[in-house]
């Protein structure tokens, strides 16, 4: 039997649902039951009545899965799946942070630990981190870990003053001004779409910026046929896939080569029938801080 067929088979015998990131390796789309980015597989995650989670993305989206679901049990595929920019704050950093800046409320990106979560007050993503902070009707707020997202935050909103940690992604921030400008002059046709994690001086002079799943939109309904890509390999992989798929012609380029992040890379289709036999890695959270970091997903669930 393939390996396809016995996940299938395995997810069957075990309630089993999987939820996949779109950075994930593109061949795990084949047994995964939603394909999104981290709003649209935490609201999966919030909806399922599945027995077991297996969440292939990395560990911050699985430790959200398992918040919502204290009843589950939430695998993660690849134990080494984590993410550098969760792991540049921790809770003493946070605490130090909010000590400087008093009474203001703090946003904490879903790309954060769950320790990080119940220490903020409420919880975004990057595709409705605008929203959450315009919700908090404040003149100030603070957003924890990553600076890029959160100064994109304020430039969209231009009357909160969003007060950023310096935490990055180390993958988009590896797209140069210089790399947007050289791919212009190659397709001069083509629409340059971007993460917002990618630099300021990026963001300015694309298409478009949004979140994985945004992107995926923009140039699924977008009457261009050239498109490049400023964010993770794995997005540009599903929109060549599903180009060829439904015949539309379009064409995906990578902004440049190495645009990979290699923690959402660990999971392998093997990896994955290993988690559901065994039942491994199952993710667990204090339950000192669990309530607290729920809340704060759960407030962003609210919201939008
Ligand atoms: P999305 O919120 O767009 O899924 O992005 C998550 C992420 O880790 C981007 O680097
Ligand atoms: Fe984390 Fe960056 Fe990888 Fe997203 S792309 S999971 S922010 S390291």
């Amino acid at each position: 039997m393939q390996i396809t067929e016995e996940i299938k088979k395995l997810k069957k015998e075990k309630n089993a649902v999987i939820l996949a990131h779109c950075y994930q390796p593109v061949e795990i789309d084949e047994v995964a039951d939603f394909v999104g980015d981290s709003l649209y597989l935490s609201r999966m995650a919030a909806k399922t009545n599945a027995d077991i989670i297996v969440f292939a993305g990395v560990h911050f989206m699985a430790q959200s899965a398992k918040l919502l679901n204290p009843e589950k049990k939430v695998l993660l595929p690849n134990e080494k799946s984590g993410c550098f920019m969760a792991d540049m704050l921790s809770i003493e950093n946070l605490k130090e942070f909010q000590a400087k800046h008093p009474n203001i409320p703090t946003v904490c990106y879903i790309n954060s630990t769950a320790e990080v979560k119940a220490q903020c007050d409420i919880c975004c993503t990057s595709s409705n981190a605008v929203k959450i902070v315009k919700s908090l009707n404040q003149e100030k707020v603070l957003f924890v870990p990553d600076t890029y997202l959160g100064k994109w935050v304020e430039k969209q909103l231009g009357n909160v003053e969003v007060i950023t940690y310096n935490g990055f992604c180390p993958t988009h921030l590896k797209i140069r001004v210089e790399d947007i400008e050289k791919m212009r002059i190659k397709h001069p046709d083509a629409k340059i779409l971007a993460h917002p994690e990618c630099h300021h001086e990026v963001c300015k002079i694309v298409d478009f910026v949004g979140s994985t799943k945004e992107i995926m939109d923009y140039a699924q309904k977008s009457s261009d046929k050239e498109f490049i890509i400023a964010t993770e390999k794995g997005v540009v992989d599903r929109l060549q896939r599903d180009s060829i798929l439904y015949n539309q012609g379009k064409s995906f380029i990578l902004i440049k080569e190495d645009i990979i992040c290699q923690n959402m890379k660990w999971n392998t289709l093997e990896d994955i029938k290993f988690c559901l036999e065994n039942e491994k890695y199952e993710i667990t959270v204090d339950k000192n801080i669990f309530d607290k970091a729920r809340h704060t997903i759960e407030k962003m669930l609210e919201v939008v």
